[in-house]
């Protein structure tokens, strides 16, 4: 977790940082997140936000997108990995993405090249690998970015077919 996300702040910092976002709200200079808490049963074990990214001028500049939605995301307790709460929880999160954002024809995710788990889970919810090379200012600093997008047309049709194989088991 610290590894892709950083290290843990205090309550001064976080209100500081995203103290706006958590809120809902967004100035002038404040680039709109949607943040998200992912319970089981009750039980918060994750997080993520969704968001426009040409609401964010600089980030829609270095990625080379338009009319995309972007999600980050994680689980944050270690036992809970591992269950496919990941992808449950991407899938989610472009889900509700593509629904504020009516204007938007894909998701674009952009782990870490290093970051074996976030990649598998990207692939697991159906993104696919657009190109990867270094993103200036992605946390952590060095290394390759992986850059997956997924349609929303192709989102829509996993949707329908999992609903259909769900209703069939
Ligand atoms: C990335 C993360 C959210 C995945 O959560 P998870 O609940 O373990 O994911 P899932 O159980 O849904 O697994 C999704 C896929 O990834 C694979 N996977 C999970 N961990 C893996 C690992 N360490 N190495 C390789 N593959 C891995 C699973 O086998 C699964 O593949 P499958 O569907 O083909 O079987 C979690 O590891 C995490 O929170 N990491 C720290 C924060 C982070 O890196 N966030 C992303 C920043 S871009």
């Amino acid at each position: 977790m610290i590894a892709w996300w950083g290290p843990p702040v205090d309550e001064t910092q976080l209100e500081h940082d995203h103290g706006n976002t958590i809120d809902e709200r967004w100035s002038d200079e404040d680039a709109p997140a949607r943040l998200w808490i992912y319970e089981v049963g009750g039980v918060p074990i994750g997080f993520g936000e969704s968001y426009l990214i040409d609401h964010h001028t600089e980030y829609a500049e270095r990625l080379a997108t338009s009319n995309a939605i972007g999600v980050d995301y994680a689980i944050g307790e270690p036992a809970e990995r591992g269950r496919g709460h990941g992808r449950r929880l991407v899938t989610l999160l472009i889900s509700a993405g593509f629904a504020e954002h009516c204007t938007a024809d894909k998701a674009v995710v952009v782990p870490k090249a290093a970051n074996a788990a976030s990649r598998a889970t990207c692939e697991s919810a159906g993104l696919h690998l657009v190109e990867q090379r270094p993103l200036q200012d992605e946390y952590p600093r060095g290394g390759d970015s992986a850059i997956y997008a997924l349609s929303r047309v192709r989102f829509e049709t996993q949707a329908r077919l999992s609903s259909r194989s769900a209703d069939r088991a």
